[in-house]
């Protein structure tokens, strides 16, 4: 079955044997063709670019990130209208409403639920999965990854610092050399963080991932309903202008976001040392101080995205960005990066 804005003329999908040899455990996990995620981006991540990457055959995911539960309620049901393939919800672990959300997922029976932002809480895993979804998890250590899987998560993602967003301390060819040797033969791995092209995704397919998720590569698809400023900034930047947030105050313990270079970067610190100043001063809790830095967060990436505000709004972009040239159809860029995996795994094996 063709997708919507996939073109009838593109190469049928039993053209990618040897990838989706190495991705069969992921697609399988999904439900979809290739095992290639788009991962949730606030703002970006809505029913069109999540209908059009599973169209495509990808998985898509919609970020719910501080929407409200009727909000995620509607949203969902304008992602189903789009696609009559599957596709995940994107929570954030620290949400005030976690469960009311999982209750909003349970009754639209999505089938998968990536839980984001931190050790999902108690008894979150169980909610989601008395409703029969599959549970996603990210895990920054090998322990705590071993511990989230054991206790009921069914897949991994582990995401490197060359990411998008929020982002870890380690690079994503280290975690992938860490977790992928200790973890891949029993269980389901991805790999995200910094993937461009398609011999990427090879590699990490070669050391035992079942699939991969990328963000910045698929944002400023033609799908994307990004303000097209936001594009134009992607498009123009390369892998440097793309920069890890600071943390100014070592008790403010703020979670580091890769983001275009602009003059949001720096309002940024100084919200830091507002917050760290109530903190002092006010007695502010820092559970409220973490909240309010990712509620700023929230806003500036909304500034950037819906309103193209792209001098003080926040441009969150990975290192991938400069592989990121022009507005291209999800089926297009799909299809560049099935096509690149697939010729790099042939010419590996052809050279053995
Ligand atoms: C603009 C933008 C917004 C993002 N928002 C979220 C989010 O709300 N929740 C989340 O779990 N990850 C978020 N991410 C991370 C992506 O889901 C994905 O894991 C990441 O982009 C993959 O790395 P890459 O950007 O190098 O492809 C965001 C990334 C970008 C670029």
């Amino acid at each position: 079955m063709l997708g919507a804005g996939r073109s009838p003329n593109r190469t049928p999908m039993t053209t990618y044997p040897k990838s989706h040899a190495l991705m069969q455990r992921g697609a399988e996990f999904l439900g979809c063709e290739h095992a290639v995620l788009c991962g949730a981006m606030s703002w970006v991540s809505e029913r069109n670019l999540v209908s059009a990457i599973s169209n495509a055959g990808g998985f898509g995911v919609i970020a719910c990130g501080a929407m409200t539960p009727e909000l995620l309620d509607a949203e969902i049901a304008a992602t189903r209208a789009l696609t009559d393939r599957p596709f995940g919800v994107n929570l954030i672990t620290m949400h005030p409403q976690l469960m009311e959300l999982i209750d909003v997922c349970a009754k639209h029976g999505v089938t998968h639920v990536v839980l984001a932002g931190g050790i999902p809480p108690k008894g979150s895993v169980e909610r989601i999965k008395e409703s029969g979804a599959k549970v996603i998890v990210f895990a920054p250590t090998l322990a705590l990854a071993k511990k989230l899987l054991r206790s009921g998560g069914d897949a991994l993602v582990i995401e490197g610092m060359e990411a998008g967003g929020h982002i870890g301390p380690v690079s994503t060819s280290v975690l992938a050399q860490e977790f992928l040797p200790a973890l891949a033969e029993d269980h389901l791995v991805f790999v995200a963080g910094g993937i461009g092209r398609g011999e990427a995704i090879a590699g990490y397919l070669e050391m035992g991932a079942v699939g991969v998720q990328l963000g910045t590569r698929f944002a400023c698809a033609t799908e994307s309903i990004a303000h097209p400023d936001f594009k134009k900034a992607f498009f123009r930047a390369n892998a440097r202008d793309a920069v890890a947030s600071v943390q100014v105050d070592p008790r403010l313990p703020v979670i580091p976001v890769r983001a275009l270079k602009n003059k949001g970067t720096e309002e940024f610190t100084a919200k830091q040392r507002e917050v760290a100043a109530l903190v002092d001063n006010e007695g502010l809790e820092m559970m409220e101080a973490q909240l309010q830095i990712e509620h700023y967060w929230a806003g500036a990436l909304r500034r950037a995205v819906v309103d193209g505000d792209v001098e003080n709004g926040s441009l969150m972009a990975g290192q991938s960005v400069g592989m990121v040239k022009a507005e291209e159809p999800v089926a297009d860029i799909m299809a560049s990066l099935m096509d690149q995996c697939e010729a790099a795994l042939g010419q590996r094996h052809a050279k053995r």
